[in-house]
C-alpha cells in the first residue's frame, strides 16, 4: 500500500516503511526533544497531546533516526556530512547544529562563520544531492531590532552581532542551494530542558542566593520559545515538506526582566527578588549587541492556517515543573548537573 504522506509535497511512500530523519546538533536543547518527539515520546517538560492533532500521524517507529553532533558529525567537515548523508539515506534533514555561544562569536568570528554559514553549506549540499528535504533551524537575530512591531517571515533582516551574521549566512546557504524548497526556521530565546539557558540560569542564581536580588535587563524583547513544542512544529514542518520561511515562537513576549519574574513565580519563589536594569547597566558589558526588539510574529504558520505554540507562560510553567519539582514551594531547588556556566541574564544562545 502507498499513501502520500505529505501534503506539502509529491514524495509517496509506503507506508511500511519508516521515514529516515537525519539530526544535526543532536545533543543540543533542540536536538534532543526532536530525538524524543521522532522516537514517540515526550520530551520533559511537553505534553501529549495538546490537542491540534499536529503529529497525529507521527506513530512509534514511524521514523528512523540518526541523531548527530558535533562528536559523531562535525558539518565544518565537508567530506564527512556527505559520507554521512550518503550512507544514510536521509528523507528529512533537521540542521539544528550550531554554534551558539553568541559573545564567543564576536571574538572568534572564523569559526561562527565556518559552523554556522559553512557548515550549512555543506549540509544543504548534501541534503539536496540526496533529494532530501531540509529544515534549517535560524534565529530572531537575524533583525536589527529597529522596527516598533513583531518582525514578519518577509521583513528585511539586517543582524547587528557576528552570531546573527553567521547564522543569516546559513540562510542564504540554504536559499542558494536548496531553493525555495527547504523550510528556515527562525526561533528565539530557546528553553529545553537538556543544556544550557535562561530558565536553568534564573532557578540557579535564585538557588545560590535565596535572598539576594537578581538583575535582568528590561530592555530588551523577545519571545520565549520551549523546545519541547519548537521541537512538534518543526517536525511537522519538515513532515509536510513545507518550503518557505517559518518563525515559530511560544505566543506572547516579554523582556528578560519579566521572564526572570515568570520563571521565579512559576517555581514559588518571590518575582519581587527581580529588578530591572537597563542593557547599558550590565557590567561587564556584554560583547555582542542584541536587538532590543526581536519579537516574532509567526505570521506564516498563523496565515498558512497551521497550529501555533502554546502561550509562553503556560510552556514556561511546565518546564519549572520539570526542572524543579518543588515547584510551589518558597525556594526554587536545582540539581548540580543542572548548573549553568553562563551570567546572568544568558542563555545558550543569549
Ligand atoms: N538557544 C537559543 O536561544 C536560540 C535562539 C534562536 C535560534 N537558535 C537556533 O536554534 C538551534 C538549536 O539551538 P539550541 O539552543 O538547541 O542550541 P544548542 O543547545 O547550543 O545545540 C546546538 C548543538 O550543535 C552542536 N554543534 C556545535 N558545533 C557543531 C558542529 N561543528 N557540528 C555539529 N554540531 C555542532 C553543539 O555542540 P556543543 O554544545 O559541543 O557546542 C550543540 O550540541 C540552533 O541552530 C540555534 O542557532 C537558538
Amino acid at each position: 500500500m502507498v499513501a502520500d504522506l505529505f501534503d506539502g509535497g509529491p514524495l509517496a511512500v509506503s507506508v511500511s516503511s519508516p521515514i529516515r530523519v537525519l539530526v544535526t546538533g543532536g545533543q543540543g536543547q533542540l536536538g534532543r526533544d526532536l530525538g524524543e518527539v521522532l522516537a514517540g515520546g515526550v520530551p520533559d517538560g511537553g505534553v501529549a497531546d495538546d490537542g491540534s492533532g499536529i503529529l497525529a500521524d507521527l506513530t512509534p517507529g514511524r521514523c528512523e533516526v540518526l541523531s548527530t553532533d558535533i562528536d559523531t558529525l562535525d558539518v565544518v567537515d565537508r567530506g564527512a556530512v556527505r559520507s554521512v548523508v550518503d550512507g544514510f539515506r536521509p528523507d528529512l534533514v533537521l540542521h539544528g547544529g550550531a554554534y551558539t555561544a553568541v559573545d564567543l562569536c564576536e571574538s572568534d568570528p572564523d569559526t561562527a562563520f565556518a559552523v554556522n554559514s559553512m557548515g550549512t553549506r555543506n549540509i544543504a549540499e548534501a541534503t539536496a544531492a540526496a533529494g532530501a528535504h531540509l529544515v534549517y533551524v535560524s534565529t530572531d537575530y537575524v533583525f536589527d531590532g529597529s522596527l516598533d512591531r513583531p518582525y514578519r517571515e518577509w521583513d528585511r533582516t539586517n543582524p547587528c552581532s557576528v552570531y546573527g551574521r553567521s547564522k543569516l549566512g546559513g540562510e542564504l546557504e540554504v536559499r542558494a542551494i536548496c531553493g525555495a524548497s527547504a523550510t528556515v526556521v527562525r526561533t528565539a530565546w530557546v528553553s529545553g530542558a537538556h543544556g544550557a539557558n535562561m530558565v536553568k540560569t534564573v532557578l540557579r542564581l535564585a538557588a545560590a542566593d535565596p535572598d539576594g536580588e537578581l538583575r535582568f535587563v528590561d530592555d530588551q524583547h523577545g519571545c520565549p520559545t520551549f523546545t519541547a513544542d519548537l521541537a512538534r512544529a518543526v517536525i511537522r514542518l519538515a513532515l509536510d515538506r513545507r518550503p518557505g520561511t517559518f518563525h515559530v515562537t511560544n505566543q506572547g513576549a516579554t523582556t528578560w526582566f519579566g521572564f526572570a519574574q515568570a520563571t521565579l513565580a512559576a517555581a514559588g519563589g518571590d518575582p519581587g527578588r527581580v529588578k530591572p536594569i537597563a542593557t547599558t547597566d550590565l557590567t561587564p558589558p556584554r560583547p555582542a549587541p542584541r536587538p532590543a526588539n526581536s519579537r516574532l510574529d509567526n505570521a506564516a504558520l498563523r496565515l498558512a492556517g497551521l497550529p501555533l505554540l502554546p502561550e509562553w507562560t503556560e510552556s514556561l510553567g511546565r518546564l519549572v515543573r520539570t526542572l524543579a519539582p518543588g515547584t510551589g514551594s518558597a525556594r526554587a531547588t536545582i540539581s548540580r548537573d543542572e548548573s549553568v556556566p553562563v551570567p546572568p541574564g544568558e542563555g545558550a544562545d543569549r
